[in-house]
């Protein structure tokens, strides 16, 4: 059996492909036949089809790449996002979870059936049971303007914008499942613990490394890229034709640890 994955001759749309999880899995997909559509802020390193220069927090670069994408995708990855500190608060909120939900609902329609979206949430987002009221009134806001302007008018309800968007991406992929497995979709998000690279880089300008120790897995283990980036490609392909609605941790046995009753639950994790 040849091409398991099924990406050969797939039309890919994928957030945050310049560096990190993003970047190994474009590189991964260019070899897997598929034709790449990227939108980052950064240049683009792995030889994909086309970029679109897009900031995840301004609706407007958004709306221009919307315009020019094709008109049948297969898959959407969403991996753009940012650390909160340094990135402040509601524009980490605005990155990883308004920008990207606006991406999503906007594209969905362009999904062929058989298709399917995967994001990256994070370890940070595993307490959302515990805050599932409060994301999903978020939620019901429905529009990018709508949840801008809550943000605006409630600052202080959104201190953790990073964990809070985390979150709020859990709980979008696990609303929407039922709707899209209708339409012959499939939606899933990861929630990776810490993984090197240029967000870790950027969150050690804000605070000490060892403060993302207790986040790490039971060896200690930093992860790389490629590591997350595999998963995205697994969850993204034929081979998981029948997975939707599920947030996956790739964490090592972190979240299985804290379940467990073994590990201290900073996250508040239920
Ligand atoms: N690295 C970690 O420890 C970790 C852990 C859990 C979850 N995550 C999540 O994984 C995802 C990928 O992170 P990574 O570790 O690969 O980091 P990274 O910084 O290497 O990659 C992030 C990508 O998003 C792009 N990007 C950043 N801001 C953008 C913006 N405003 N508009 C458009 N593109 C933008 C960057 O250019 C880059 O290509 C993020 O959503 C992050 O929140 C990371």
């Amino acid at each position: 059996m040849s091409d398991l994955l099924g990406y050969e001759g797939k039309t890919v749309v994928m957030t945050g492909c310049a560096t990190g999880m993003g970047a190994a899995a474009a590189e991964m997909l260019v070899g897997l036949g598929a034709e790449v559509w990227g939108l980052d802020l950064f240049d683009v390193k792995a030889p994909i089809h086309r970029t679109f220069r897009v900031n995840m927090m301004e609706k407007d670069t958004i709306d221009a790449a919307i315009a020019e994408l094709p008109a049948e995708i297969d898959i959407l990855f969403n991996c753009a996002g940012v650390p909160s500190p340094p990135t402040p608060a509601h524009d980490a909120l605005k990155i990883n979870f308004i920008g990207l939900r606006h991406l999503t609902d906007a594209l969905i329609p362009r999904i062929r059936e058989g298709g399917s979206i995967a994001s990256i949430a994070s370890t940070a987002g595993m307490g959302w049971k515990s805050n599932l009221d409060a994301v999903k009134a978020f939620l019901e806001l429905g529009t990018f303007d709508a949840a801008v302007a809550e943000i605006e008018a409630n600052p202080d309800k959104y201190q953790d914008g990073y964990g809070f968007a985390k979150q709020c991406i859990i709980v979008y992929t696990q609303m929407i499942a039922g709707e899209l497995c209708e339409k012959n979709i499939r939606i899933n998000c990861i929630a990776p613990s810490p993984t090197d690279g240029v967000f870790m880089d950027n969150l050690a300008k804000a605070m000490p490394r060892e403060v993302v120790m207790p986040f790490t897995p039971a060896n200690g283990q930093i992860a790389q890229p490629i590591d997350m980036g595999k998963v995205m490609i697994l969850l993204g392909s034929d081979l998981a034709s029948f997975v939707s609605g599920v947030n996956l941790p790739v964490d090592l046995g972190y979240c299985a640890q804290i379940y467990m009753g073994q590990r201290d639950n900073l996250m508040n994790i239920t």
